[in-house]
């Protein structure tokens, strides 16, 4: 931030600072002790700590052990015969990686100032900090952004720092040098300082504060005044070294300065507060300005300023003034105490002064012009980022250790911040102010080596483990961790027994355990030791005949590519990635092929969406499908699929979609449902003004949907949360049966990528606004989406109403009964044909089912039996009395409906119906709606 320039050869602040420690050596206090001082001399590689003679007292030594990649470099030797301050010489660069961090040890809850110079000394020969482009890189203190640094346009010759008064949040300070992508970071020096802990009150776990500027005003020989004057090595800057655009006068006391007994908050030497800088007495006001160079954003800048008086003129005039920052009225009519120090602020206040200037102006009563002895400047550093959780990183931090993995980005903190977080690990940032947590581990191809480290056991929030295709070797250990649910050996070199607790877990079904590719299933024949569903004869062929596996395995891949020649390369791929699946799911398996047979070459599109895209086709037997094609590569990858798909296979209902069969290999996963000729309810109820659902088909409609999510929540072990209820999922089949769709899948979904999952479920509009404050999914989630279903259903508008002003439909329908009654939400194109007591019914329903606090909702089961009491189980002539009846169609519909309901409805009726609908599928996904709901 501060930077002298000058053009010699010289590191500039040094050689003022050769002045200080002349003079500062007799000025010594004797409390002064540099006890948990640590001082990095970064690049420097002698391992033994040496005293700079220059700087009395504190010791420095090598960065090695705290830090792992980086280069050692020395400032060019024009450079290096200036430096008479021993740590500019060296440096350490960050060519590599995106973040690079050094951990520093410390105490839980201790508040530190960390600071780190830089000297950059044209060390690499590239005349960077002068070539005209940006020289510019970050700052993380922990897990937050700390600062930017901002070397352009600066001579070589100059050094920067920065500071942050930190409180350590485990027991080590980390400080990142990030790549922005504008110039290979380095550091120069890396200095940690205990501070007590009633220091600077204001800085805590989530606040930490930037150093903007540090001032000592008075006769200062030195431009720096450090340690041990300032024992806990606070860098003052002297103000007499700044511009001289006042009058001002000096004044300095050997008298003794006070502080209040019990007011350590600064503890501003006596040193410093024993100077002071005032005005001639003919002026009434000066400014502090501390903008500090063009290098610095000032746009956004908040400060917090503190002041540091004491009057030390000896004289008995009285001195009052106001205290300013730019236009703000700080403190008014401040009158400094006699020797005895008074330290202005406010409480860690922030304010807005993008001019960075300060002013003090005599009041009207006083005889004196202002003065000051000493002034500091902070910038906020929030830490809103959490550090992984202490166990979590501390056992992964031992699996780095123990297989040696120099992986590049295995820096700093596991999860946090997101962005840099481990390459392999998935963690869970669902949970609002605790500490991410990791919930899987990829370390398959890894190249480990050795046993398999036991660190992994006491992950308690751990999932998922892959090691697979490695070179792991010995027993496998008893892996009791409660969470997890995957454990994939295969392809090492594990022997040994198999512990019995992990074959329970995996016979139960709890723990999908792999194991193929390992000497332990020479003497094993189980499903987990192979990656194919086969019975035990096939079992027994494979090992005792392999190499007529090969050869036939050779000769089928051969084959394909001779019936692929010509096809395109996606086609090929597919065709070639087919394998068998380990789950036993009862569902029909197709291959690529038979897609590619059954949709025609997926000629019909009839949906698209973030999931995949839909497909129409039509099976040997007459049946018409819709093909979900999941594209996402990842997806294939997910482990969660297949138990999914295996779980969807087992919920049969009525109202539920039917999941027909499955496609897996490693490029295209698929799900193959039954058509639904009628689209989808979003459809129906806002496309085409020419026909509505009459109030009964509705309510049906409602029903059904009530039933299936019924199903899903109260008889399937354990309960389905569907998680994204709303009219695109709820589809109809040719007798406008309400079914539902996508139930499950999103799950899947979301926990393949944690990272997601916060934001992944549920469609704008239809979502809970209990799951914002709690990312809890619960089945009252499912009720709250379906009460805006219903009201959907009544009014026949979109969940978020956009016209004329943005409403969300529950407010919308609140306010226009207040207004004026419920006929006025009424969907127009039911032409009043309702009957208004079961209008009022499902209203008071569906307004039930939004209530804002879960448990004031009703359940589904509740739902349907509401639902059902509006409905008779045979339709009466009064029912049909209340029908809309404007079109032709209608007469049909009806029919077909009463048929539907009185449980008549078979297929030939069925074929008879006619409708002007074209055939839509209801498939949509809510990926495409996503970016909406991610800035929460
Ligand atoms: C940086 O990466 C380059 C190329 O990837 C590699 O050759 C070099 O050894 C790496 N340097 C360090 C310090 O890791
Ligand atoms: C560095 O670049 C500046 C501006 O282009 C130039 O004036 C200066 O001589 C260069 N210095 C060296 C050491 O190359
Ligand atoms: C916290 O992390 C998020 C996401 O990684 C990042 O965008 C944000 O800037 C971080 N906040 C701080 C204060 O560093
Ligand atoms: C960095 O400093 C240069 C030179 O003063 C300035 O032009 C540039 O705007 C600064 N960049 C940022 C992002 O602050
Ligand atoms: C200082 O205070 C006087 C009143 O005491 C006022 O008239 C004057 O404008 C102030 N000066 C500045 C620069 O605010
Ligand atoms: C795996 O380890 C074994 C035993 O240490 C060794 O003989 C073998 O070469 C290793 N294989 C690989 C691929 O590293």
């Amino acid at each position: 931030m501060v930077t002298i320039s000058s053009a010699s050869t010289k590191p500039t602040w040094i050689s003022a600072l050769l002045l200080v420690l002349a003079t500062t050596t007799i000025r010594v206090h004797g409390q002064s002790s540099t006890s948990g001082f640590i001082s990095l001399d970064c690049g420097y590689r002698n391992t033994t700590p040496y005293t700079d003679h220059k700087i009395q007292g504190i010791q420095h030594q090598s960065d090695v052990g705290f830090i792992e990649g980086g280069l050692t470099n020395q400032v060019a030797a024009a450079f290096m015969a200036g430096a008479e301050y021993e740590s500019q010489k060296t440096l350490r660069s960050f060519p590599n990686g995106s973040r690079n961090c050094y951990t520093l040890p410390s105490a839980t809850g201790k508040k530190f100032l960390v600071r780190a110079l830089f000297t950059y000394g044209n060390y690499d020969g590239l005349n960077r900090t002068m070539d005209g482009s940006l020289f510019r890189f970050g700052l993380h203190i922990g897990v937050n952004f700390w600062e930017a640094v901002n070397l352009t346009n600066m001579h070589p010759s100059s050094t920067i720092w920065k500071e942050v008064l930190t409180v350590a949040p485990g027991d080590s300070v980390s400080v990142c040098l990030i790549n922005f992508g504008t110039g290979t970071p380095f550091v120069s020096s890396l200095e940690l300082r205990p501070l007590q802990d009633a220091m600077y009150p204001f800085v805590n776990s989530s606040m930490s504060i930037s150093y903007f500027r540090r001032i000592r005003f008075g006769t200062a020989t030195e431009y720096i005044t450090r340690y041990p004057l300032d024992p806990y090595d606070r860098f003052w800057e002297g103000w007499s070294f700044s511009y001289n655009t006042y009058p001002w006068m000096t004044l300095n006391t050997s008298t003794q300065v006070r502080r209040l007994p019990g007011d350590n908050t600064f503890q501003v030497p006596e040193g410093i507060l024993q100077g002071a800088t005032t005005l001639d007495t003919n002026y009434s006001f000066f400014e502090i300005n501390v903008a500090a160079g063009p290098n610095l954003d000032a746009k956004n800048l908040q400060l917090l300023p503190i002041f540091h008086f004491a009057e030390i003129n000896i004289s008995n005039q009285n001195r009052r003034f106001d205290i300013y920052s730019d236009n703000d009225l700080l403190f008014p009519d401040f009158s400094p105490s006699r020797f005895q120090a008074d330290s202005m602020h406010q409480n860690g206040r922030f304010l807005h002064n993008p001019a960075a200037i300060f002013l003090l102006n005599k009041t009207r009563s006083s005889r004196l012009p202002p003065l000051i002895n000493a002034f500091e400047v902070y910038s906020p550093v929030r830490m809103d980022n959490l550090t992984t959780d202490a166990e979590d990183a501390h056992y992964m931090n031992e699996v780095k250790k123990h297989y040696n993995l120099a992986r590049i980005n295995w820096n700093g903190d596991p999860c946090s911040p997101r962005e840099y977080s481990w390459e392999g690990l998935t963690c869970d940032y669902s949970k609002r102010n605790q500490n991410p947590r990791i919930v899987a581990v990829d370390l398959s191809t890894s190249g480990l080596k050795g046993g398999l480290v036991i660190a992994f056991m006491n992950m308690v929030s751990l999932e998922n483990l892959d090691l697979s295709h490695n070179n792991l070797t010995g027993a496998i250990p008893d892996y009791q961790i409660k969470s997890l649910r995957v454990l994939d050996l295969s392809y090492n070199q594990l022997d040994g027994p198999i512990p019995d607790s992990i074959l329970q877990r995996s016979r139960a079904g709890i723990l999908d355990l792999r194991l193929e590719g390992n000497p332990v299933c020479s003497k094993v024949k189980d499903t987990y030791c192979s990656n194919k569903k086969k019975n035990k004869s096939t079992m027994l062929i494979a090992v005792i005949v392999p190499v007529v596996l090969v050869s036939l395995l050779v000769v089928m891949c051969i084959l394909w590519k001779l019936c692929w020649k010509g096809k395109s390369a996606d086609n090929e791929d597919y065709a070639m990635y087919e394998e068998e699946t380990p789950l036993h799911i009862d569902i029909r398996r197709f291959t690529y092929a038979d897609l590619k047979h059954i949709t025609n070459d997926f000629k019909q599109i009839v949906g698209k969406g973030g999931f995949g895209t839909v497909y129409h086709g039509t099976m040997e037997n007459g049946d018409e499908v819709a093909v979900k094609v999941l594209m996402e590569t990842s997806i294939a990858e997910s482990t969660d699929f297949l138990p999914e798909v295996q779980t969807l296979s087992k919920v049969h209902h009525k109202n539920l979609v039917t999941l027909q069969g499955y496609c897996q290999n490693t490029k295209c996963l698929a799900l193959v449902y039954d058509f639904m000729p009628r689209g989808n309810l979003q459809q129906l109820l806002r496309e085409g003004d020419d026909y509505s659902l009459t109030w009964e088909q509705r309510l049906h409609i409602a029903l059904d949907s009530a039933q299936g999510l019924e199903y899903l929540h109260e008889s399937c072990t354990p309960s389905i949360v569907h998680r994204d209820v709303k009219t695109a999922n709820i589809l109809l089949d040719k007798n406008l049966v309400g079914i539902i769709a996508d139930f499950g899948l999103s799950r899947a979904f979301n926990d393949a990528h944690t990272h997601i999952s916060t934001v992944a479920a549920g469609t704008l509009g239809y979502l809970d606004p209990e799951y914002h404050a709690t990312f809890q999914l619960t089945i009252k989630t499912d009720v709250y989406s379906f009460g805006i279903v219903l009201l959907e259903i009544i009014t026949g508008k979109p969940p978020v109403l956009m016209d004329p002003h943005t409403y969300h439909l529950p407010n919308w329908v609140r306010q226009k009964i207040a207004k004026g009654g419920i006929q006025d939400i009424v969907d127009k194109r039911l032409l009043d044909q309702y009957d208004p007591s079961s209008l009022q019914s499902v209203v008071d329903l569906a307004m039930n089912c939004v209530e804002s606090a879960a448990v004031d909702r009703p359940s589904m089961t509740e739902v349907v039996s509401r639902l059902k009491v509006l409905l008779p189980t045979t339709p009466s002539s009064k029912v049909y009395a209340s029908a809309s009846s404007t079109k032709s169609t209608n007469d049909i519909m009806r029919k077909q409906f009463q048929l539907l309901i009185s449980g008549d409805g078979n297929e030939e009726s069925s074929s008879s119906f006619q409708s002007g609908y074209t055939n839509q599928s209801g498939y949509t996904s809510r990926m495409a709606e996503l970016p909406a709901l991610s800035g929460r």
